[in-house]
């Protein structure tokens, strides 16, 4: 079903083909061990021109959990890019090594273009502000897992979502799913972006409101998304010294909340979610990070082949 493809965008796959990953994540999550020859002798290039922790370890993980192997390279400094080296080159090179490329790159675009150059395939880890659909399968298993199911939820994002290519993402993939309505909670310097609200969201129907308070809109969620205000994006340092500390979650904001909803963030955290709100049973990101491994194992082995896909 999904041997060979790119993942570029989070709609590049179809729902069907999404909950197809999913219910093998579920799998693999139960016994890894029975996916531990998935992915033997296949090679896995991680090309990361801009800092990541969880995506490029999680996906290094996954490919090693399912028996294949990972080179590449966790900060540009160190390819040839730092000598003059076009990313066209780049990837026509290192898809004379590998089985499949993930990149990550701060130039929105950049990953469509790698995959029209590429032999192999592209997984979009994060172009600039725009894309990252492997963090859109991560957050969307995490809430099938808990939930139930995707849909007839009110799903709240709160911080940086002018930037957080996280956000974006998950939007439009949730525009698919029965039931969503949104609310945007962020200072209006960092409001969604009008081509999401209009492009995405009116043309799809789906109800939203925007906000700049937290406390107003928290009982009423499902899911709350946190999200980073993302200082490398900014063109100031005293825009983002403004408004960094616009939202910090804490318990007694989440003495507010549902008993039951959700706290996603899809890390890293910098102040916006109190360490306090960890010890409560509501505070998922770090499961979501866990999720994050289970649904790329199920990702890379689909897309090479590995298993029945
Ligand atoms: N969620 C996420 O993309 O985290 P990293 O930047 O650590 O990869």
């Amino acid at each position: 079903m999904l041997e060979g493809r790119h993942y570029v965008e989070p709609l590049n796959f179809t729902t069907e083909e999404m909950e197809y990953l999913f219910a093998l994540a579920g799998e693999i999550e139960k016994d890894p061990l029975l996916f531990r020859d998935a992915c033997r002798g296949k090679v896995l290039a991680t090309l990361f021109f801009e800092p990541s922790t969880r995506t490029r370890l999680s996906f290094e993980a996954a490919m090693l959990r399912i028996g294949g192997n990972v080179l590449g390279f966790a900060e540009p400094g160190s390819s040839s890019a730092a000598k003059g080296e076009s990313l066209v080159d780049t990837i026509r090179t290192v898809a004379c090594y590998s089985d499949i490329i993930v990149m990550r790159n701060p130039k929105e675009g950049a990953a469509l273009l790698a995959s029209r150059y590429s032999d192999v395939p592209i997984i979009n880890a994060g172009d600039g502000g725009h894309h990252h659909p492997t963090q859109t399968l991560t957050d969307l298993l995490t809430i099938r897992q808990i939930r139930g199911k995707i849909g007839n939820i009110k799903v709240g994002f709160c911080g940086d979502l002018k930037f957080g290519r996280t956000v974006h993402s998950l939007v439009e993939a949730l525009t698919r799913y029965e039931g969503i309505s949104m609310v945007f909670i962020s200072p209006v310097e960092l409001n969604i972006p009008g081509y999401i609200k209009t492009g995405k969201l009116d043309s799809n129907r789906i109800s939203y409101e925007e906000t700049d308070s937290l406390e107003k809109v928290i009982a009423d969620l499902d899911v709350l998304y946190m999200t980073r205000v993302q200082r490398e994006r900014f063109f100031n340092e005293e825009d983002y010294i403004r408004l960094k500390d616009s939202y910090i979650l804490n318990t007694e904001k989440m003495s507010g909340a549902k008993k039951d909803m959700m706290v996603l963030h899809p890390l890293p955290r910098v102040n916006e979610i109190d360490i306090e709100v960890d010890e409560d049973e509501r505070a998922l990101y770090f499961k979501q990070a866990k999720y994050g491994m289970y649904v790329r194992m199920a990702l890379l082995s689909s897309i090479m082949g590995g298993v029945n896909a």
